[in-house]
């Protein structure tokens, strides 16, 4: 009885085994998320992350998206620039980057219902005086290249810098190469937290809202209602405002 309970239990763990190799066990595949991982809180490289070593809201929100529809979830990080055109050759399923959805972008994928909603902030020193958009007309600002805060600038026709990662604007900054970085203002919060002697100045008549949204290749419309209906069921019972806290820099 003893033996014959052990190979049950034994064929059992194979069956799970197989399942979760194959990814079945009554899934119906997986998604392949394409993000890059420079941007906490929203998705950075942690020791021990949700989803392997990434860590962040964007994250735990691809992860919830995957077990709502019962698919195994992976996390495939490259550079932001890359994102948009790995979804359009297929190299990813959906891109989930605390991306900002735009028009222009909106020509080439489809967005999401959003998910977060965000702004462009200042990140300066309080001794450049810099106290609105308008102050950085003769100053020299650094920005992330690909970003919508490089677009922001570059609108506004201030004298940027672009730079690859978020850290290497604060080190310009830091190192007084700029007078100040634009970039979204969760990333801010974190980023000034981190650095001692840096401050955030907020600039609501200058810098539109944004909206985070997930982005799938245009027409793929049955991964998008499944995305799209894990995210309201996330807004609606506060996972997405809870994950928010958890990560965030309380301000
Ligand atoms: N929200 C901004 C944009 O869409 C910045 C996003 C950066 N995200 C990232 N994972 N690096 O352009």
């Amino acid at each position: 009885m003893k033996k014959l309970t052990k190979i049950m239990a034994m064929a059992m763990v194979s069956i799970l085994a197989m399942a979760a190799l194959t990814g079945c066990g009554g899934g119906s595949g997986s998604i392949k998320f394409g993000t890059n991982a420079e941007f906490p809180p929203f998705e950075f490289i942690a020791a021990n992350g949700v989803i392997g070593e990434y860590d962040g809201i964007d994250i735990a929100i691809a992860k919830k998206i995957g077990e709502d529809n019962n698919m195994d979830v992976s996390i495939e990080n490259m550079e932001f620039d890359s994102l948009l055109v790995a979804l359009q050759n297929g190299q990813v399923d959906a891109v989930i980057a605390g991306m900002t959805i735009t028009e222009e972008r909106a020509e080439s994928v489809d967005f999401s219902i959003p998910y977060y909603r965000a702004t462009q902030v200042i990140i300066t020193k309080p001794e450049s005086g810099i106290k609105s958009a308008a102050d950085l007309s003769d100053k020299f600002v650094a920005v992330v290249q690909g970003y919508t805060g490089e677009t922001v600038i570059i609108d506004l026709g201030l004298n940027y810098e672009s730079f690859k990662k978020g850290t290497e604007c604060i080190m310009e900054l830091v190192n007084g190469k700029c007078d100040a970085v634009v970039i979204d203002s969760a990333t801010a919060a974190k980023y000034v937290a981190d650095n001692p002697g840096l401050i955030i100045v907020e600039d609501e008549s200058a810098f539109e809202n944004e909206e985070y949204g997930i982005a799938v290749k245009k027409g793929n419309t049955e991964l998008l209602n499944k995305i799209n209906a894990s995210i309201q069921k996330m807004l609606d019972d506060q996972t997405i405002a809870e994950l928010g806290d958890k990560y965030s820099v309380a301000e």
